[in-house]
C-alpha cells in the first residue's frame, strides 16, 4: 500500500499516520519528521532547513526530493509507504511521480484530511510531542496523565517553535498557496478520497481504514 496524507497543518496526518503504522507495520516517511531530527542533531542540512521551518516556509524543494528519493529507496519501502508532509508543491508531486516511475512503484491512494481553520490554530497551540518516543498528544482531546511527560515512555513532551499562532498563520497561507493545488492534481488522477478529519481520532481512522483496504 502507498499513500500520500495530504492535508493542512495539524489536520491530523501524524496522529492518523501513527495508527497506520500500528494497523499495518509499513514505513512512515514524515519529511517533518526527518527535518526536526535533521535541526535536533545539528546536521548541515539541519542548519539549512531551521530557518525556513521557524518561518513556517517550505524548505527549498530540492532538499526535501533529495531526501524522500533516497528514502523510497531504501529496503523497507518496498512492502509500502505512508508519505507525511511530502509532496507540498507542484514541483514535488511532479518528481515524486518521476521516481515512482523509475521505482516501478505507483500510488494507491492520497488521502486528504479535511478540517477548518478555526479548529487547525486551537489544536496547533495545544500540540505537546515526546521527545524520546515522537508520541503526539493534545492538552485538550489526548491530553497525557502529566503535562510534562509521555504516558508511553516517560519522555519529556515539548511544544513545536512552529506551533505558534503567528507562524502557524503562515503555516496555513503557505498551505494554501503551495500545496492546496495539489488537491486537484491527485483527483485529476482519480486517486484523491476526501476524509472529515473534524471528528474523534477513531472514527476518521475507520475511514481511512477503508480506504487502504478497500
Ligand atoms: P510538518 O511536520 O510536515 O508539519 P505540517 O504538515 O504542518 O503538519 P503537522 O505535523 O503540524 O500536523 P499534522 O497534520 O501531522 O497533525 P497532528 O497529527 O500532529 O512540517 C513542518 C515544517 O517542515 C514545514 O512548515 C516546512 O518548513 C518543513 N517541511 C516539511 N515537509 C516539507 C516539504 N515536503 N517541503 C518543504 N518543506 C517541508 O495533529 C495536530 C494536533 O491535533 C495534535 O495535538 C493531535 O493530538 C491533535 N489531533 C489530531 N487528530 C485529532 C482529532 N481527530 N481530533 C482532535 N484532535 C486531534
Amino acid at each position: 500500500m502507498n499513500v500520500i496524507l495530504l492535508g493542512a497543518p495539524g489536520a491530523g496526518k501524524g496522529t492518523q499516520a501513527e495508527k497506520m503504522i500500528e494497523a499495518w507495520g509499513i514505513p512512515h516517511i514524515s519529511t517533518g519528521d526527518i527535518l526536526r531530527k535533521a535541526v535536533a542533531a545539528g546536521t548541515p542540512l539541519g542548519t539549512q532547513a531551521k530557518r525556513y521551518m521557524d518561518a513556517g516556509e517550505l524548505v527549498p524543494d530540492f532538499v526535501v526530493i533529495g531526501l524522500v528519493k533516497s528514502r523510497l529507496q531504501e529496503p523497507d519501502a518496498e512492502r509500502g509507504f505512508i508519505l507525511d508532509g511530502f509532496p507540498r508543491t507542484d514541483a514535488q508531486a511532479e518528481a515524486l511521480d518521476r521516481a515512482l516511475e523509475e521505482l516501478g512503484r505507483s500510488l494507491d491512494a492520497v488521502i486528504s484530511i479535511d478540517v477548518a481553520r478555526d479548529v487547525i490554530v486551537k489544536r496547533l497551540t495545544s500540540r505537546r510531542t515526546c521527545s524520546s518516543c515522537g508520541k503526539i498528544y493534545s492538552l485538550i482531546a489526548d491530553p497525557p496523565a502529566d503535562p510534562a511527560k509521555c504516558d508511553v515512555c516517560g519522555g519529556d513532551l515539548y511544544q513545536r517553535d512552529d506551533d505558534t499562532v503567528e507562524t502557524v498563520t503562515n503555516r496555513l497561507a503557505v498551505y494554501d498557496r503551495s500545496t492546496a493545488p495539489l488537491v486537484d492534481y491527485y483527483r485529476s488522477k482519480g486517486l484523491l478520497k476526501q476524509i472529515d478529519g473534524d471528528r474523534p481520532v477513531d472514527e476518521v481512522f475507520a475511514d481511512v481504514r477503508s480506504v487502504v483496504e478497500g
